[in-house]
């Protein structure tokens, strides 16, 4: 039985007060019945975690990250690594989200070399994949997925599998106010999950959470989170807002 993710992607928005604002603000309004259902997780910018962890500290509120490096430690000027992210007290790490493809060259191996190094941490690790507007015109989308998703799973050990969750984000949906129609959204799950599958096991691919994003508000998540195949959301802008954020959560918590 798959559990309801709700993640907000709280992207290069909010200094170390407003931060500390929003988390408390969430932990405020999130009632225990939503958490028995289903998990919620925020992930703050680098410089927040700390602070962030020591406000949801027991609430059953995750905090995770969103991104790291994929070496160790060293010389990489700027960079955070996987121990590090741990020590702030991260559960997880999102990669390979298409602002970091776009803007930061975060190609297939390096979103793979990223989730590899997060698993060796023991970090859970969100996935993002994705077609460009471009690429569903063109109809190459499901070629465009099935090759994200199969060189991000490279060499990733069966047994870290219940550590991996793949996010859904057609890149035309990202911060535009366009979603996916759930029928779309339904194939592309149907495919990424099929993709697993043949990688590693039905079982695998059966228990592995699959989160849609791209525009998803308190308006359309209940219809969203309702489409066969959707174990939740990964949000950007709408968990900004922390009625609307703990609203969708409360709307994944009743879905049966
Ligand atoms: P959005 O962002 O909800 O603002 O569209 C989603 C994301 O980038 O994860």
């Amino acid at each position: 039985m798959r559990r309801k993710l709700i993640a907000g992607n709280w992207k290069m928005n909010l200094g170390l007060n407003e931060s500390g604002v929003l988390a408390k603000q969430i932990l405020g309004k999130v009632k225990q019945n939503i958490l028995k259902n289903a998990d919620i997780l925020i992930c703050p910018p680098f410089i927040s975690l700390s602070q962030v962890c020591g406000i949801i500290k027991g609430s059953g509120i995750k905090l995770g990250a969103q991104n790291l490096h994929y070496e160790n430690d060293g010389a990489y000027t700027g960079e955070i690594s996987a121990t590090m992210l741990r020590s702030a007290g991260c559960e997880y790490v999102i990669t390979g989200h298409s602002e970091r493809r776009k803007y930061f060259n975060e190609t297939n191996s390096v979103v793979n070399k990223k989730a590899l190094q997060a698993l060796n941490h023991d970090l859970k690790v969100i996935i993002c994949v994705g077609e460009t507007l471009q690429e569903r015109e063109d109809e190459i989308f499901e070629s465009i997925i099935t090759e994200q998703v199969t060189m991000a799973l490279k060499d990733i050990p069966s047994e870290k599998m219940n550590d991996v969750v793949i996010a859904y984000e057609p890149v035309w949906a990202i911060g535009t106010g366009l979603n996916a129609s759930p029928k779309q959204v339904i194939e592309i799950h149907a495919l990424i999950r099929n993709t697993a599958e043949g990688i590693f096991s039905k079982d695998i691919a059966e228990n592995m959470i699959i989160l849609y994003g791209g525009s998803v508000n308190k308006d359309n998540a209940k219809e969203i989170l309702s489409a066969a195949g959707v174990d939740g959301a990964l949000i950007g802008g709408a968990s900004l807002k922390p009625d609307d954020f703990v609203f969708i959560a409360e709307q994944a918590a009743a879905v049966k």
